[in-house]
């Protein structure tokens, strides 16, 4: 049965991941009775760090491939957030027809937390990434169900530790790529403030059936403009190679 208590109960589905237990913290201190879906295997181990994690929220085992566990933990709660990675994007799907079932969810975030996917064009060379977040959202919207898409940019784990050069773990301190002329800029996230803004709009009723857009002006930056913070930092000036829109296209196609 569904409950009609004051305060938002949450699902996170996708909870033991990176951006999923920070939805859990966030929701949890936000003072929302959280839920946790939790793959069975993580139970084998009673006190792992993924479950000591989640503490405070409500674990209930289960999994997208599992239905009446997805029915079971969608009929607990008032709002539904799913955070598992991209590339199993249709996989929420069943999740979706859960939703549709249980009938009392006022809210569904779906896993998106990057760029809007009707808003990028990448040239068929994305193996469906940006295709597969548009059907779910218009399975979401054809099943009429309340939802709000969270479209926060880059997440800082991404590309910002190296300096957003592809294959290093590190700013490089000699020589930097700067794909095209370098002045687009980018807006880099820290995953725990998408958590805590993704919680703050779950009450509030302008982001109903709407995009949330995270741009907070203090963390867009340009490429150009990175590499001169990194060169301040260090105390160095880096060689700086600037390759083309089309021999960046090239490189990623093999054919150099
Ligand atoms: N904007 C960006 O730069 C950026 C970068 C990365 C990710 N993201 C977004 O962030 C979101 C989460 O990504 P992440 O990197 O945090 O994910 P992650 O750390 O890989 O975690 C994935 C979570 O999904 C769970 N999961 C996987 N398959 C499942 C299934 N069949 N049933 C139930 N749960 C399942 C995993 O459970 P187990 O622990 O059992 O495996 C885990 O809890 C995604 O929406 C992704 O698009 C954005």
């Amino acid at each position: 049965m569904c409950d009609e208590a004051a305060r938002s109960r949450v699902l996170v589905v996708g909870a033991t991941g990176r951006l999923g237990g920070s939805l859990v913290r966030a929701s949890l201190a936000a003072g929302h009775p959280t839920f946790a879906l939790v793959r069975p295997h993580h139970f084998a181990v009673p006190d792992s760090t993924p479950l000591r994690s989640l503490a405070g929220a409500t674990l209930v085992k289960g999994s997208l491939e599992d239905y009446p566990s997805l029915l079971e933990a969608v009929g607990q709660v008032d709002v539904v957030v799913c955070a598992v990675p991209t590339k199993q994007a249709l996989e929420q799907k069943p999740l979706i027809r859960a939703i549709k079932e249980a009938g009392c969810v006022k809210r569904f975030i779906p896993a998106e937390f990057g760029l809007d996917p009707t808003k990028v064009q990448i040239r068929g060379m994305d193996h469906g990434f940006y295709e597969k977040k548009i059907e779910i959202r218009h399975l979401i919207e054809s099943e009429g169900i309340p939802h709000t898409y969270v479209c926060c940019n880059f997440l800082m784990r991404y590309l910002l530790p190296s300096l957003v050069q592809p294959g290093l773990d590190a700013p490089p301190r000699d020589e930097v790529k700067i794909f095209g002329d370098g002045n687009t800029r980018g807006v880099f996230v820290e995953e725990t403030d998408v958590a805590k803004f993704t919680i703050c709009t779950i009450d509030d009723p302008r982001t109903l059936n709407n995009t949330l857009y995270l741009r907070p002006l203090g963390n867009v930056y340009s490429m150009n403009e990175l590499v001169d913070l990194w060169e301040k930092k260090i105390n160095k000036f880096l060689n700086k190679i600037y390759i083309t829109e089309e021999q960046l296209l090239k490189n990623i196609e093999g054919k150099r």
